[in-house]
């Protein structure tokens, strides 16, 4: 495979290039080893790890602390590749001041390389306080899991209003300095439009191949998540299938008895 690293400083450039850049999702070490090896650009420690690994049904009730252990062990798990964090709900919205001491945190406890935060115009202040102190940020408009309540999980920027709104919300992010923007559940035509008029690159999911990049959430691309296939996903492998089956073998295997074999054992 060859070397294909990508460098925070350097994704504006890598858009100029039009070098597309492939993002998963990752909460542990054994997965993010996995994931640098097979030369993904960039991991993203989700605050989805609340609904998949936590089982709960949004994202809201994830903390800082479970952001930092998963992020942590991420980062561990990886040498060069570039891994970004999730700001869980609250850490960041009630003021500039307590979203720089938590990215801060997030950073100093994890050694990742940048924050992710919900938000367009209303965050840019932040954007800016947090960038003016060194902690690079990812933003992220169109449907905005942190907002469920509000939003449901709709497509975000269907009519002219709302496609005019995200279109202002991404220079507002550029401009007060954020790294790159992803948007989610985005009219394709929105989403590419978006992109050209950015120097700083998209990132897309359900928002069409006109981003600069894709992310998906590494357990639904696997085929792990049976319950969940919304149109954008595109299934790579169909592991829930492979993990029911060994699970099954193995437990037919100690009800017969035959495991452990003379194989598997001491003398
Ligand atoms: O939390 C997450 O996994 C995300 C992606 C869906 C972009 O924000």
């Amino acid at each position: 495979m060859p070397e294909r690293r990508v460098m925070l400083p350097d994704l504006a450039d890598q858009k100029r290039a039009g070098r597309k850049l492939a993002v998963l999702t990752c909460y542990d070490a054994l997965f993010a080893r996995l994931l640098e090896s097979a030369g993904v650009d960039m991991l993203l420690v989700g605050d989805s790890l609340n609904q998949v690994l936590g089982g709960r049904a949004s994202t809201l009730s994830a903390t800082l602390d479970q952001m930092i252990y998963h992020a942590a062990s991420v980062r561990r798990g990886v040498s060069a590749t570039p891994v970004i964090v999730d700001l869980p709900f609250l850490s960041y919205q009630v003021s500039v001041e307590e979203a720089v001491r938590n990215a801060g945190r997030v950073l100093a406890e994890t050694d990742c390389q940048a924050v992710k935060l919900e938000g367009g115009e209303s965050m840019a202040a932040t954007v800016h306080a947090l960038v003016e102190r060194g902690i690079p940020v990812f933003g992220h408009l169109g449907f905005t899991p942190q907002s469920v309540n509000l939003l449901g999980t709709r497509v975000q920027g269907r009519d002219e209003n709302a496609a005019r709104r995200l279109h202002a919300d991404a220079q507002a992010l550029q401009d007060a300095g954020a790294s790159a923007v992803v948007l989610e559940l985005v009219p394709r035509g929105v989403a590419a439009a978006i992109s050209r008029e950015l120097r700083i690159p998209t990132i897309g999911i359900g928002a069409g191949n006109g981003c600069d990049g894709q992310v998906l959430v590494l357990h639904d691309m696997l085929g792990l998540n049976e319950d969940f296939s919304p149109r954008f996903l595109k299934r790579y492998a169909e592991l829930a299938d492979v993990v029911r089956g060994a699970a099954q073998s193995f437990a037919q295997d100690v009800r017969d008895g035959s495991y452990p074999d003379d194989a598997h054992s001491f003398e």
